[in-house]
C-alpha cells in the first residue's frame, strides 16, 4: 500500500546491520515516515520529490576489501542531506577520498567517551546530556576526507564525527539508535528537522482512514478470510479489514489446544460479541495433541504444527464460498528481514510458524495492512480501532504456542499444569505493574523432576522456568531484573497452587546467546 507517497520521508539505506530497524522507528518516533532499502534496490530519482534525508546504515562489510556494498555517488551529490552510522560513514569517507584502515588494535566494541572538537547543527544540545556513545566497529576512518571537518573524536577515534556542512553531509561513527549511546535521538531530531528540514507529519492514526478506504478499493464485493489468533497484528488486521467490508471478512480461528489458559474462548467472545466479527472457531486442539504424541524435537514440533494448521484453515475455508483474499498481519520488521541487504541467507536458527505459505497453495491473493509498520504503532492503531486493552497490549505469543515451551513430550496434564503456572506469572506481573516494562514474559515447563519437600513429604515434580525479558524487537533481548521479593512470591504462588510443580527456576540469559523461546 503506497499511501505515504506524499509524505516528507527519511529514506534509510541498510547495509546489514543488526539495528538498522532501530534507526526507522526511531525517526517515526519524531513523527517522520521512513522507509527502509537496501543498496541493490533501485533508487528511482523520480520518488526524490519527498525524500528529505538519507541515511547510510551500519553493517558488516568493509571497504578496505576490493568490493564492498555501496550507492552511486551522484546520490550523494543530490541536494540530500545524508547521515552515515558507522559503516555507513566509513562509505562517506570512502567515496569523497578519505582513508580507512583495518583498526584491529584500535577497534571500539561497547561505551566510548566521546569529545566535542566543532560546534555543529547535527550536534546542537547533544553533549549537554552525553556522556558516553555506543561503538561497534573494526574499521576506522583515519583520514578526513576533503572538505570535511572534525565535530568529535574519541580516545581511540579521532574521526568519530566528521561533517561536510555545504553538502549537508554527515556522518558518526557511533550508533545514535541504540539506546546505550546517551541523548542519540538528539542527533536524529537535529538531522530530521535542523538539517533536513523535513514536516512532522507522520502518525499512525492519521493513517487509519486511508488503510480503510485502500482495502475497500481493493476488495471490493469479494470475500476475505483471516486467520484470527488473538495476538496484536491478526486482531488489528480483523478489525480493520471488518471497517473497510463488514461480513464479507470471515475470521477462522483455529484452536491448537496450544493457548494459554481460557485465551481462546476469551478472545473468541471478544470478537464475536463486542466486535461482532463474522467468526468461525475450529476445535482441532484433539488432531493437533495426537500428531504431537512423543514428539520431543523442537524442529519437528514445530514443522508438525505449521503443516496441521495450515491443513485445517485451508480445508475450512474452502467450505466458505467465493473467497478471493486473505488478510495477514505481516509487520514492516518481516518484510525487512526476509530480504537480504548483502544478499546472503542469514542462518535459519528456528522454522517459525505463520501463515505465510497459505495464499500460494490456495491460490488468493495476499492483503497485507500493516506491512508497513512496526509493533508498537499496530498496537496504538489497534487502540484507536476500539481493541481490547488486554490484546493490544498483549507480549508476542509464538504460533507454535505452549508447544515449544513444554520442552520434550506433550501432554494434556502438562498443558493444563503449565497453563496454570504461566496464568498465575501472567496476573500477578499485572498487579504489581510489571507487565508492561517487559517486553514478552512466559513459563515455560522443564521436562525435568526434581525431589522437593512439601509438609513432611517428599515431592518428586516438574521445574517450571519463568522467562522475562526487554527487548525493542525480539532480535536480541536482556533478562528483567526482577526484585527478590516478586521472585518468591512468583516461586511461593507457583508451587502453593499448581499440583505437579515443586521448583521455579528464573532464565537469566541474554539474547544472544540464548534465544527468547526455549524451542
Ligand atoms: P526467539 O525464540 O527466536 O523468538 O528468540 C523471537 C520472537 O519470535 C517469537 N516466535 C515466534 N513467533 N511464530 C511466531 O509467530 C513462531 O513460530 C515463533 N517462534 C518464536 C518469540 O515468541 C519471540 O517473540
Amino acid at each position: 500500500m503506497q499511501f505515504q507517497n506524499n509524505k516528507d520521508k527519511i529514506l534509510i539505506i541498510d547495509f546489514g546491520s543488526q539495528v538498522t530497524k532501530l534507526i526507522a522507528r526511531r525517526i517515526r518516533d519524531l513523527g517522520v515516515y521512513t522507509e527502509i532499502i537496501t543498496p541493490k534496490e533501485n533508487l528511482s530519482l523520480q520518488s526524490y520529490k519527498h525524500i528529505k534525508g538519507i541515511i547510510l546504515s551500519g553493517g558488516p562489510s568493509t571497504v578496505t576489501n576490493k568490493k564492498f556494498p555501496s550507492i552511486p555517488k551522484k546520490i550523494l551529490m543530490k541536494e540530500i542531506p545524508i547521515l552515515g552510522i558507522c559503516y555507513g560513514l566509513q562509505l562517506i569517507a570512502k567515496i569523497f577520498g578519505g582513508g580507512i584502515k583495518s583498526a584491529k588494535r584500535k577497534r571500539e566494541f561497547g561505551r566510548a567517551f566521546i569529545f566535542e572538537k566543532k560546534k555543529s547543527l547535527l550536534t546542537k544540545n547533544f553533549f549537554k546530556k552525553n556522556k558516553s556513545v555506543w561503538m561497534s566497529h573494526e574499521d576506522a576512518v583515519v583520514k578526513l576526507p576533503k572538505n570535511f571537518k572534525i565535530i568529535a573524536s574519541t580516545k581511540d577515534s579521532k574521526l568519530t564525527i566528521i561533517e561536510n556542512k555545504k553538502k549537508k553531509i554527515y556522518g558518526v561513527q557511533f550508533h545514535p539508535e541504540v539506546t546505550h549511546t546517551d541523548n542519540g535521538n538528539q542527533i536524529f531530531k537535529n538531522f530530521i528537522f535542523s538539517i533536513c528540514k523535513a514536516n512532522k507529519s507522520w502518525n499512525i492514526i492519521s493513517q487509519k482512514k486511508m488503510l480503510i478506504e485502500e482495502i475497500k478499493k481493493i476488495v471490493k464485493r469479494d470475500k476475505v478470510i483471516c486467520a484470527l489468533s488473538g495476538g496484536v497484528d491478526s486482531s488489528v488486521v480483523a478489525l480493520l479489514v471488518n471497517k473497510a467490508i463488514k461480513r464479507n471478512l470471515v475470521c477462522i480461528m483455529v484452536d491448537t489446544g496450544l493457548m494459554r489458559k481460557d485465551e481462546f474462548k476469551y478472545t473468541y467472545n471478544l470478537f464475536k460479541i463486542k466486535h461482532n466479527l463474522n467468526v468461525k472457531l475450529i476445535d482441532a486442539s484433539k488432531i493437533f495433541l495426537k500428531s504431537l504424541k512423543n514428539k520431543t524435537n523442537p524442529e519437528i514440533k514445530r514443522k508438525i504444527i505449521g503443516k496441521l494448521f495450515i491443513k485445517i484453515f485451508e480445508k475450512e475455508s474452502k467450505k466458505i464460498s467465493k473467497v478471493k483474499y486473505l488478510a495477514q498481519g505481516t509487520l514492516y520488521p518481516d518484510i525487512i528481514e526476509s530480504r537480504s541487504s548483502t544478499g546472503s541467507k542469514s542462518s535459519k536458527i528456528k522454522s517459525h510458524h505463520n501463515v505465510g505459505g497459505l495464499p500460494k497453495k490456495m491460490n488468493l491473493k495476499l492483503i497485507e495492512p500493516l506491512r508497513d509498520f512496526f509493533k508498537d504503532e499496530v498496537r496504538i492503531l489497534g487502540k484507536s480501532l476500539g481493541l481490547a486493552h488486554v490484546i493490544s497490549r498483549r507480549h508476542p505469543f509464538p504460533g507454535p504456542g505452549l508447544a515449544i515451551r513444554i520442552i520434550g513430550k506433550i501432554t494434556p496434564e502438562k498443558i493444563r499444569i503449565l497453563q496454570e503456572a504461566d496464568h498465575i506469572y501472567i496476573t500477578e506481573l499485572i498487579k504489581n505493574n510489571l507487565y508492561d516494562k517487559i517486553w514478552q514474559a512466559y513459563a515455560a515447563l522443564l521436562p525435568v523432576k526434581t525431589v522437593g519437600v512439601m509438609g513432611d513429604s517428599r515431592t518428586y515434580e516438574y521445574t517450571c522456568l519463568i522467562r522475562a525479558v526487554t527487548s525493542e524487537d525480539g532480535m536480541t533481548a536482556d533478562y528483567f531484573n526482577f526484585p527478590k521479593s516478586f521472585l518468591d512470591k512468583i516461586s511461593n504462588k507457583i508451587i502453593n497452587k499448581v499440583k505437579g510443580i515443586n521448583r521455579v527456576v528464573y532464565d537469566i540469559t541474554s539474547k544472544p546467546p540464548s534465544t527468547i523461546e526455549l524451542e
